[in-house]
This record gives structure tokens, C-alpha cells and sequence, in this order.
């Protein structure tokens, strides 16, 4: 058997779509233009890349966007005053301050000085408690993505049982939530799990974000299974997944490609959030 591919760059696209349609319709019924701010600090060339893809994001979908560069040198004191301003800014409605930032600045003061309510990227600890305990929130926009991927498949989440490869707090932990969230049975293994491939082949669903090139391969696959492969390294100059392919895809029912898969969903994901934090803004204020 061969899976069918899970094609993330014509699903985002979708999302795009729908989230400019809605902020078309806002601004017809005369509501203010969501806008989303976005810190680059320093000039790391992947995060440059990021933020590029997250400006044409906003392009495509009619956001304001607000691309601000600082020096590498920028203080920590700085780039709160910075957060501080654009929390009090009406028109934006979220805030994405891009990681990793120079290591003279602590990345958790910074991301607790951003508004809970303007918190896209869903990593300010009011979103992940909320996401914790059931809540409504601003979820992480990879975790996000991965659901979104899953249910494009048409298969029903529940009552089924969804492995996690990878326990990271940005991707591995809320990804298992937001399952558990909608009614699977979640096992959240990790690279030091014990007989690793047996836990794997018992997953409906495996989400593989184990930061390890190539870990999963046949072996780990229950026939039929979906599997999101949230990996991507580089490995001689190729973008290489957590998942060895061409070898799952025989096995798997339905699998994601790298690149082509999560990567796009992320950026997608982050327009959706902004829409969410801006149309709970516009209501509050109308
Ligand atoms: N750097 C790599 N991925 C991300 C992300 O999802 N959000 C932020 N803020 N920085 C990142």
C-alpha cells in the first residue's frame, strides 16, 4: 500500500483564503484591519526567512503587518518598553516576538511582557495554562497546524490513539494536549523511551517532532496509521524530516512530505490566531 500525501502547502492555502475572506467581510461591516507585529532581533538568516514568509502571509491575506528589526545589541530593557507599547496599541491585535533572540536577553521575561490577549504564537503561560486546563485561548500555531493536517484526512480523532514523538513546549507537549483535547488517547513518548518503535506501533496517529532526522522508519508504523512528520533538518544539503519517507509511506494510510507539510500550516495557522486575537478585540471595543 502507499499513503496518500497530506498536502499541507494547498491546505494552508485554504486557511489563507478563509481568513481573508473574514477579514474582507470585517472590513466591509466597517471593523478595523487586524494587524500583527513581529520582532526580529538581531539578523540569524532562518529567522529572517520566517518573519519574510509570516510579512507575505499577511500580504496574502490582507493583515496589517509591522515587521520591526532591531540590532543584535538591542537590550533586554529595550525590547520590553518596545512589547510594552505595541500591548497598548489598538492596532495590533497580535505580537510575535521571534525566537531564538540573542542570549543576553531572556527569552521567558520576554514573552510574559506580551499581552495574553495579543499572544499569536499561543506561548505566554496564561494560553499554555488555558490550554492545560480546557479553556479558550490563543493555541501555538505548529500544534495548531498538525490538528488542522490530521482532520483534513476526514478521520475522526476520537477514540483513537495518538503518539507523540517529542516533548518540546512549543510543539510535542501542546500537540498532545490539543489531541487529548479533541478525544484521542495520548502517549507522549520521547527519544529515551523504552522500546520506542513498540510504542509507536500502536499509534492511530503518530506526530513525529523529535528533532532526530530519519528516526521513524517501517518500523515504527501501524499499517494504515497517519503520520505528521514535524522534524526538518538539513542533512547534505537536503531538507530531510523526523520521518524516513519513502519507506513509511508503504505502510502508513496518509503522511505529511518535508518540506510541504507542518512547515507551511505553521505560518497559516499564525493568520488564523491573529484574526481570533483581533475579532476579540473589535468586539470588545464595538
Ligand atoms: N522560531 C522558530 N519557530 C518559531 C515560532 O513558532 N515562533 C516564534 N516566535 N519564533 C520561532
Amino acid at each position: 500500500m502507499s499513503a496518500h500525501l497530506i498536502d499541507g502547502k494547498a491546505l494552508s492555502q485554504k486557511i489563507l483564503d478563509s481568513v481573508k475572506h473574514e477579514i474582507e467581510s470585517l472590513s466591509r461591516s466597517g471593523k478595523p484591519v487586524p494587524g500583527l507585529a513581529v520582532i526580529l532581533v538581531g539578523d540569524d538568516p532562518a529567522s529572517k526567512i520566517y518573519v519574510r514568509n509570516k510579512e507575505r502571509a499577511c500580504q496574502a491575506t490582507g493583515i496589517k503587518s509591522n515587521v520591526i528589526t532591531l540590532d543584535e545589541r538591542t537590550t533586554e530593557e529595550e525590547l520590553l518598553s518596545i512589547i510594552d507599547t505595541l500591548n497598548k496599541d489598538d492596532g495590533i491585535h497580535g505580537i510575535l516576538v521571534q525566537l531564538p533572540l540573542p542570549s543576553h536577553i531572556n527569552e521567558s521575561k520576554v514573552i510574559e511582557a506580551i499581552s495574553p490577549y495579543k499572544d499569536v504564537d499561543g506561548f505566554h503561560p496564561i494560553n499554555r495554562g488555558r490550554l492545560l486546563t480546557g479553556e479558550d485561548c490563543l493555541e501555538p500555531c505548529t500544534p495548531k497546524g498538525i490538528i488542522h493536517l490530521i482532520q483534513s484526512t476526514g478521520i475522526d480523532i476520537t477514540g483513537k490513539h495518538a503518539v507523540v514523538i517529542g516533548r518540546s513546549n512549543n510543539v510535542g507537549k501542546p500537540a498532545g494536549l490539543m489531541l487529548l483535547r479533541n478525544n484521542a488517547t495520548v502517549t507522549i513518548a520521547h527519544t529515551k523511551t523504552q522500546d520506542l518503535p513498540s510504542v509507536s506501533r500502536t499509534a492511530d496517529i503518530l506526530v513525529v517532532a523529535a528533532g532526530r532526522p530519519r528516526l521513524v522508519d517501517e518500523t515504527f508504523i501501524k499499517e494504515g496509521a497517519v503520520v505528521i512528520d514535524v522534524g526538518i533538518s538539513r542533512v547534505d544539503g537536503k531538507i530531510t524530516g523526523d520521518v524516513d519517507f519513502d519507506k513509511v509511506k508503504e505502510k502508513a494510510g496518509y503522511i505529511t512530505p518535508v518540506p510541504g507539510g507542518v512547515g507551511p500550516m505553521t505560518v497559516a495557522t499564525l493568520m488564523e490566531n491573529t484574526l481570533k486575537a483581533a475579532k476579540r478585540a473589535i468586539c470588545k471595543t464595538s
